[in-house]
């Protein structure tokens, strides 16, 4: 990480189901942080439900909206941003991110992110009849834009707390 780096906010970004939104509750609650959501920004903007965006508008029109939240994230300061799942796959994004906070990228192997997303039906991109392909597909092509993080968290057989800990730890040792 380049020591250099001014952090004003933490971003978190990983796959779909390791955990970004409660994970970030538990950190801007700890840092005394507004948490903000890309989804949820997203959703309250347009007026309309992920997976309604998806199916009336299409991905490519959701992932413009995702580079248009990220210019608006520029301007903030002292936020804890839950990123979607797609949203550090743009290196636009993840560049952007990078100018003002410390990225995190949460993990898990493709077995556990099926295990926590199986009972969950409002993410438009598992709703196929092989939940598990698609993710290990997904997965492995995102890897390489995952790995562009600052730090990479291991989410398996830890509590959502563990996890926040341990970010808390790096980001409060990289902002002195
Ligand atoms: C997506 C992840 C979702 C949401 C959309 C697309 C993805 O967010 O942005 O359904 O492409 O991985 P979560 O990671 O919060 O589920």
């Amino acid at each position: 990480m380049d020591a250099k780096r001014h952090f004003r906010n933490l971003a978190l970004v990983g796959f779909m189901g390791v955990g970004k939104s409660s994970t970030g509750h538990l950190l801007a609650e700890a840092l005394d942080f507004d948490l903000v959501d890309t989804d949820t920004l997203i959703e309250e903007t347009v007026g309309k439900t992920t997976a309604q965006i998806f199916e009336e508008f299409g991905e490519a029109a959701f992932r413009d909206l995702e580079s248009q939240v990220g210019l608006l994230l520029e301007g903030r300061t002292r936020v804890v941003i839950a990123t979607g799942g797609g949203y550090a796959v743009n290196p636009q994004n993840m560049q952007r991110l990078k100018t003002h906070a410390m990225v995190v990228c949460l993990w898990a192997s493709p077995e556990v992110i099926f295990e926590r997303v199986r009972n969950q039906d409002h993410r438009p991109l598992l709703r196929c009849p092989d939940p598990l392909g698609k993710i290990r597909k997904m997965l492995s092509e995102r890897e390489a834009a995952y790995r562009q993080a600052d730090v990479l968290v291991n989410t398996e057989q830890r509590t959502n707390r563990e996890v926040a800990h341990q970010i808390l730890h790096h980001f409060q040792s990289a902002c002195p």
